[in-house]
């Protein structure tokens, strides 16, 4: 488990304040938050999104077209990834989504 704060494994090199899953919410946030994210999304849209946002916004998916208006500055890229990989990686963020609600969870049991 990466400590809050460490570099994400997602979108870029950039160690802060960009931490993709670690339940920190961003300033001037420049690209989504994905803590949560397959509860807040379809599996369908998020694995099609994961390996092709690029067509998604060309073939007018209107979830893609909000994030475009959203996020004005940075486009997500075609990754080229595979299905597997796409599979994976959604496997990854739920399994870290799971981690920082028990984080949280049990800090609040700490604090009683
Ligand atoms: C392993 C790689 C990646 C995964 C799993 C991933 C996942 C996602 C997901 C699920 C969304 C939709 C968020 C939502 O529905 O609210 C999203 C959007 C976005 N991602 Fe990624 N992403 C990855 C790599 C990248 C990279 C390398 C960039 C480069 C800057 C990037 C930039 C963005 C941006 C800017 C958006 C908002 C939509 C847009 O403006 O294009 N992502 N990402």
């Amino acid at each position: 488990m990466r400590p809050s704060g460490s570099a994400s494994p997602f979108h870029g090199s950039e160690p802060e304040p960009i931490t993709q899953i670690t339940g920190r919410r961003v300033e001037n946030e420049v690209i989504p938050d994905l803590l949560d994210i397959g509860a807040r999304r379809e599996r369908a849209w998020l694995s099609r999104y994961v390996a092709e946002p690029d067509r998604m916004l060309a073939d007018g998916d209107a979830i893609a077209n909000e994030l475009f208006a959203h996020y004005r500055n940075v486009r997500m890229p075609n990754l080229g990834l595979s299905g597997d990989d796409v599979a994976a990686l959604l496997a990854h963020i739920d399994a870290e989504s799971r981690a920082v609600s028990e984080r949280a969870r049990k800090s609040r049991a700490f604090a009683r």
